[in-house]
C-alpha cells in the first residue's frame, strides 16, 4: 500500500464521472473514421464578440510546412473595452450550467475530425497528442460541471482567461469551464498562433448553449488584449498559463489596477528534474525519459529538462537513451509513425538552435531534422547540474548530469533552490527512498517509475508552486471554488 502522502485523493471523480474514452488509434475502423474527417477547411477567423469587433487581419501559419492555414482578425484595444461593457454573468441555477457544459463535452467529441485537423496542422499537434488533447478538454468539461453542481458558490462577475499555444484545446477550454460553472462571464483570449481552434472550441459552446455575452473571445497580441484585460478594473478574476515571465508581467499589472484582492491564478513553466538511481530498471527508466523529454516536440510545462543519473548505471543508461533517441521519427504529425512533430514557430526553432548551437560542445546527442519547417533534433546535453539550466528551453532539448551515490540529499536541494515546482519524477525500487524524496522535493506533480508527463483530470491534479505557478490545481477540487465571491485570495492549492 503507498504511504498516505503519495496516494491518489479518493475518487475524485466519482464512480459515475468517467475520464473521456477518447479514441483506439490502434483500431483500424477508428483511423479510417479520423483520416475520412481530417481534411477540414480552415476558416478564417475574427474575435466573438457580442459587438462589432475591429483588428487587422494576420496569417496563421501551419509549422510543419510554413504555408498559410488561414486569416486571423487581431482584436485591438476599443474591441476589449467593448467585451468588457457587453459581458453578462450566466446567470442559470448550476444543474443547468453542468448540463450545457457535459453538452458541450459531447459537441466536442463528436467534432473529433475538425479538431484532431486542426490540431495537427495549426498546432503541430501528433495524433496521438491530439486525441490526448480532446480528452483532456472533455474531461475538465465534465469535472467542473460535476464540482460546481455538488458544491455550487456566487459568481465573481468577468474573467479574464489568458492560455498557452501547447494546449490550445485542453487548457484554453478547462480555463473557460472552470469560470463559467461559477457563473462568471468570460472574456477568453488564445495564444497568437492557435487562435483556429480556439474559435471552434468557443462556437462549440456556444452551440451548446453558453450565451455570448458570458463567453466572448478575443484572439490578439498579448501585448494588447492580455494587457487591457488584465488592467480593466471591471475583470474581477484572471486564470493565466503560459511562461512564468509573463505571469510576472501579469501579476503587476493586477497589483496596479485592479482591485485589492483580484485573484490571479496563473500556472507557469518548470525546469523539470527526474532522479534515476542504480536500483531503477534501466528499460523502463529509458522508456520514460525520452516520452518525458521529447514527447509533443518537448512542448509541455510538465517535460523532463534535466536528468539526473546515478554514477554507476550512467555508462549503461546513456547510451541506451541515445539508442532510444534514434529509433524516434522526426515528420508530419499526421503520420501515426510520427512521434516528434515541429516546435511552433520559426522563431521558437531559431530560438532553441541558438541554444543548442551556443552549447554544442556539450552535446552528448542529437538527430537529423527535416529539410522543411520548425523541427528541432531531438537533443542531449551534459550538464553539471539544475544550476546550469539558465532557463526553461521550450523544446526537445534534455540536459543530462550524473549524482555519486551518497549525493542524493544534495541533487534533490539543487533542484529545489532553483525556485521551479512543476513536476518531478523518481526511478527507484527503495521504498523508503520514494518516500524521503517526495516529502523533501519541492514540486506540484510527483512522478515515482513513470514518465512525467499526461496528468488525468481528476485523479491527477496538476500546477506547480514557487516560479511554476500559484495554485490552485487545475483539474482537482479546489480549483474551482477561486472562481466563486467568496474565494479567499492567495489561498494555496
Ligand atoms: P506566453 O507567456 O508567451 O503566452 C501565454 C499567453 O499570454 C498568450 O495568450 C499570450 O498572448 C499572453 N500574453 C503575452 N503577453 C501578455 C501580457 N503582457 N499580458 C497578458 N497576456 C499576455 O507563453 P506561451 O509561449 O504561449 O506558452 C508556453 C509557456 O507556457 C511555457 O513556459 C510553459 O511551461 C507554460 N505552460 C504552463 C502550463 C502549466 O500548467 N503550468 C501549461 C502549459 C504551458
Ligand atoms: N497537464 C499537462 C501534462 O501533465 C501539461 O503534461
Amino acid at each position: 500500500k503507498a504511504p498516505a502522502s503519495l496516494r491518489a485523493p479518493a475518487d475524485l471523480y466519482g464512480a459515475s464521472r468517467r475520464n473521456s474514452a477518447g479514441f483506439d488509434l490502434s483500431d483500424e475502423q477508428t483511423l479510417a473514421r479520423i483520416n475520412a474527417l481530417r481534411d477540414v477547411a480552415m476558416p478564417d477567423v475574427a474575435p466573438l464578440t457580442v459587438s462589432q469587433p475591429a483588428g487587422t487581419v494576420q496569417d496563421v501559419l501551419n509549422p510543419a510546412t510554413g504555408d498559410r492555414l488561414a486569416g486571423v482578425m487581431m482584436a485591438d484595444a476599443p474591441t476589449v473595452a467593448r467585451a468588457i461593457d457587453d459581458a453578462r454573468p450566466w446567470d442559470l441555477p448550476a444543474a443547468e450550467r453542468a448540463a450545457v457544459l457535459r453538452r458541450a463535452a459531447d459537441l466536442y467529441e463528436e467534432n473529433f475530425g475538425p479538431i484532431f485537423g486542426i490540431l495537427a496542422r495549426e498546432a503541430g499537434k501528433t495524433l496521438p497528442d491530439a486525441v490526448a488533447e480532446l480528452r483532456e478538454a472533455a474531461d475538465f468539461l465534465r469535472y467542473y460541471a460535476a464540482e460546481g453542481e455538488t458544491n455550487p458558490g456566487a459568481a465573481r462577475g468577468i474573467v479574464g482567461a489568458i492560455s498557452p499555444w501547447n494546449f490550445p484545446l485542453a487548457i484554453f477550454t478547462g480555463q473557460i469551464a472552470a469560470a463559467l460553472m461559477a457563473g462568471n462571464a468570460v472574456i477568453a483570449k488564445p495564444a497568437e498562433a492557435t487562435p483556429v481552434i480556439a474559435d471552434l472550441g468557443v462556437k462549440l459552446l456556444h452551440r451548446a448553449g453558453v450565451p455570448l455575452s458570458a463567453l466572448q473571445l478575443l484572439p490578439g497580441r498579448g501585448s494588447v488584449i492580455g494587457a487591457a484585460l488584465t488592467a480593466d478594473s471591471r475583470v474581477k478574476g484572471v486564470v493565466f498559463t503560459g511562461s512564468t515571465a509573463t505571469a510576472k508581467t501579469i501579476a503587476r499589472t493586477i497589483a496596479a489596477t485592479l482591485a485589492p484582492g483580484t485573484p490571479l491564478i496563473a500556472e507557469t513553466g518548470g525546469l523539470n528534474a527526474m532522479i534515476v538511481d542504480s536500483t531503477a530498471l534501466p528499460e523502463q527508466a529509458v522508456r520514460d525519459i525520452v516520452n518525458g523529454a521529447f514527447r509533443s516536440a518537448g512542448q509541455r510545462c510538465s517535460a523532463l529538462r534535466c536528468l539526473y543519473v546515478q554514477e554507476d548505471i550512467a555508462g549503461h543508461v546513456i547510451p541506451m537513451i541515445q539508442g532510444a533517441m534514434d529509433e524516434l521519427v522526426l515528420g508530419d504529425p499526421w503520420d501515426l509513425a510520427t512521434d516528434v512533430g515541429p516546435v511552433i514557430d520559426a522563431s521558437a526553432r531559431d530560438a532553441i538552435a541558438g541554444y543548442i548551437a551556443a552549447n554544442a560542445s556539450r552535446v552528448i546527442h542529437s538527430l537529423e531534422v527535416p529539410a522543411q519547417g520548425t523541427f528541432i533534433p531531438p537533443t542531449m546535453l551534459r550538464v553539471g547540474g539544475i544550476a546550469d539550466l539558465e532557463r526553461e528551453i521550450f523544446g526537445p532539448v534534455l540536459h543530462v548530469a550524473t549524482f555519486r551515490g551518497d549525493e542524493l540529499d544534495r541533487v534533490v536541494a539543487d533542484i529545489n533552490a532553483r525556485g521551479f515546482g512543476l513536476t518531478f519524477g523518481l526511478h527507484t525500487r527503495i521504498d523508503s527512498r520514494v518516500q524521503a524524496v517526495s516529502d523533501a522535493i519541492h514540486v506540484g506533480n510527483i512522478y515515482v517509475n513513470r514518465n512525467q508527463i499526461g496528468a488525468v483530470v481528476g485523479s491527477q491534479p496538476f500546477g506547480g508552486e514557487g516560479l511554476s505557478g500559484t495554485g490552485p490545481k487545475a483539474g482537482g477540487p479546489r480549483y474551482l471554488p477561486r472562481f466563486f465571491a467568496s474565494a479567499v485570495p492567495g489561498e494555496a492549492g
